[in-house]
């Protein structure tokens, strides 16, 4: 019988099974995957498993709370946050290539986990070994790198792949044989909060690859402010989980003339880009009612300075990608 239930059961069983009294580290992303994995870990292993948290500062408005207060106030998980958000902003100082902005984040990601990962196990002493890596790969994942022992060369950045020679962790990764659907319905069970089992997909560079432009502290902020108040209002419209995903885009090297009160305005466009899919490889554009797109636009151009345009992008994928870069 397939429940939420028995699956926790065989894979706490499994776990203790595979790490023993070793300690196990995991990546928090805020994402769905690696919440669950570690909540998996914690139900299994309790205090032995330590959670790694970058906060590299390109999430969106509310989501580091999420995983730093809600997430451990739910699940008990002891966590470690790193605050590497100047770190970015240094590394991305005049990058603008979107691949380029990509390969620095996701290098970036990776040397920061990598210096909490030794930390952590340089203060281990008392307890033990750390052996282990929690991974939040799915059952999809492990059928396009091609199945097998070597499914942890992993698509993106937050599940970390290349660790180095003197970091070697054995991998724990108790949602292998999990659906997207399946992992929703057994964090449920396990407590973790709804805003994070139904978070709809976020791309692990994060608010850096929806800035057209450099990534600047001031525009990340003009960003965050637009994001939240199109969630907020698609939300209130209760249409969460009827799209697929509406990444907000900041056109950050355009701008155009707009009047405001009684001034010109010389601001930036706000890109929406509401899509329905299936799986994220193919995408149409959402059909959203004209009062709440119009709503957004209103709420955007008077609440967030700087923006003086929302603008609706109509493009099917293909031929458009859903993110912008
Ligand atoms: P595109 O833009 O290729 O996006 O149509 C397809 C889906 O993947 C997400 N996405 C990413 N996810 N790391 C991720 O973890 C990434 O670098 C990345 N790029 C895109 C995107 O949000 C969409 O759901």
């Amino acid at each position: 019988d397939w429940t939420p239930g028995n699956v926790i059961a065989d894979q706490v069983a499994a776990i203790r099974a595979q790490v023993g009294s070793s300690r196990v580290i995991c990546g928090l992303s805020g994402g769905v995957d690696s919440s669950v994995a570690a909540a998996l870990v914690q139900r299994a292993v309790g205090d032995q498993l330590t959670c790694v948290f970058v906060d590299h500062g390109l999430l969106r408005q509310g989501e580091a709370e999420q995983v730093e207060k809600d997430f451990v106030a739910a699940i008990g998980v002891k966590l470690v946050v790193v605050d590497a958000k100047q770190r970015f902003l240094d590394v991305l100082a005049g990058v603008t290539e979107p691949e380029t902005k990509r390969k620095i984040i996701g290098r970036e990601f990776i040397r920061v986990f990598e210096d909490a990962a030794r930390d952590i196990v340089a203060d281990a002493g008392q307890g033990g070994d750390v052996k282990f890596l929690v991974q939040g790969t799915l059952y999809p994942d492990v059928v396009e790198s091609g199945g097998g022992e070597g499914a942890a060369n992993i698509k993106s950045h937050h599940n970390v792949g290349g660790l180095p020679d003197d970091l070697q962790f054995e991998l724990v990764e108790p949602l292998r044989t999990l659906f997207k659907d399946e992992v929703r319905a057994v964090g449920i069970e396990l407590g973790v909060p709804e805003d994070i089992v139904w978070r709809q997909p976020f791309p692990g560079p994060g608010l850096g690859i929806r800035i057209i432009g450099e990534v600047t502290a001031d525009r990340l902020d003009i960003l965050r402010a637009a994001d939240a108040i199109a969630r907020e209002e698609l939300t209130k419209a209760g249409l969460d989980r009827d799209i697929w995903q509406c990444p907000v885009v900041l056109l950050a090297d355009v701008r155009s003339v707009g009047v405001q009160g009684d001034g010109r305005t010389y601001g930036h466009p706000i890109v929406l880009r509401p899509v329905s899919s299936e799986d994220a490889m193919t995408a149409d554009w959402s059909r959203l009612p004209y009062d709440l797109l119009a709503e957004i636009s209103n709420r955007i151009t008077n609440e967030v300075s700087d923006v003086n345009r929302v603008v609706l992008d109509v493009t099917s994928k293909p031929p458009g990608t859903i993110e912008w870069e």
